[in-house]
């Protein structure tokens, strides 16, 4: 199912925004202002910032935002996050990560405020909207700080599993590459936060994605995030999930109240895992 077909991007609630909202509606390929037939609806609220919204569901759209909020206090509390200590190496300057599963940039914020430079990769084109949005205002802000940590972050709308040899070729590689993918929840207690909500059901619905996460998407992934980093894989998983892919167990684990951070070193243990995968060491 392509987005055209269940997302609709909105008026807006300020003229001022017409203009951008055009744009976005072009980019996505998504039809403008028809929200009676869609399930899913982008548009720019009163502050101009890019919300998503279940057409069947009231709860609040979801925006993302690095300078109020939630975020704006994680920003604050940079210095104990759980992600931060996982990316980093104990005597070495902050890493570049780059962030294979994006979302909603919350993991990747957090590290670029930590000092680290992000590079950032997300396949659905909705979710990728919704952070773009949150970054350009973020570079826009008056602190000079908050244009240091947008800076320092960088996104590409691209499925990570297909990062084309040119790509490859262009970028720095990174010390860390970091997986948060999203599966389903399989029962009811692991049921999302209520932020979460939207983008839950909207991947339910298969329109976020080119393809719903799968355990072959969980190895394609490890394989691709293994064979870029220079350093360690940090892989987030649920605080009792099971690891990301059966094999190679992570060298530590840093656990936190309902998430865990499984690392591997990058090295021999890494190398024979994806070898073995590539089917050259049977
Ligand atoms: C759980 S969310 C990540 C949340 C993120 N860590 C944060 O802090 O906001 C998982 C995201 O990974 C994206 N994703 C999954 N597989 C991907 C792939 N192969 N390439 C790029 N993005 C992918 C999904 O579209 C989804 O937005």
């Amino acid at each position: 199912m392509s987005p055209a077909s269940t997302v609709a991007v909105g008026r807006p609630a300020r003229l001022e925004d017409d203009e951008r909202t055009a744009l976005l509606a072009a980019r996505l390929n998504c039809s403008l202002g028809q929200q009676e037939a869609c399930a899913f609806l982008l548009a720019y609220d009163a502050k101009g910032h890019l919300g998503l919204s279940d057409v069947s569901n009231s709860v609040q759209p979801l925006t993302v935002d690095f300078l109020e909020g939630k975020m704006g206090y994680r920003a604050a509390q940079q210095a104990g996050e759980l992600v931060v200590k996982a990316v980093r190496s104990s005597g070495k300057p902050p890493p570049l990560v780059w962030d294979l599963t994006a979302g909603l940039g919350r993991d990747s914020f957090v590290m670029a405020g930590a000092g680290c430079r992000v590079v950032m990769f997300e396949r659905s084109p909705v979710v990728a909207a919704l952070l773009q949005d949150a970054l350009v205002r973020l570079a826009a802000a008056p602190e000079a700080d908050a244009q240091q940590v947008a800076s320092r972050m960088q996104l590409h709308v691209a499925d990570s599993c297909s990062l084309g040899d040119a790509f490859q070729l262009e970028c720095e590689r990174p010390d860390v590459c970091l997986l948060d993918p999203m599966f389903p929840p399989k029962t009811k207690k692991a049921l999302v936060k209520k932020d979460m909500q939207v983008l839950q059901s909207l991947f339910q619905q298969g329109v976020a994605n080119s393809a719903t996460n799968t355990d072959d998407d969980a190895a394609k992934l490890f394989a691709t995030a293994a064979a870029f980093a220079r350093s360690k894989v940090v892989v987030k998983r649920p605080i009792k999930g099971d690891t990301l892919v059966p094999v190679p167990k992570p060298t530590h684990s840093l656990r936190g109240r309902s998430n865990r951070f499984d690392v591997y070193a990058a090295g021999p243990v890494l190398s024979k895992a994806l070898s073995k995968r590539n089917g050259h060491d049977k």
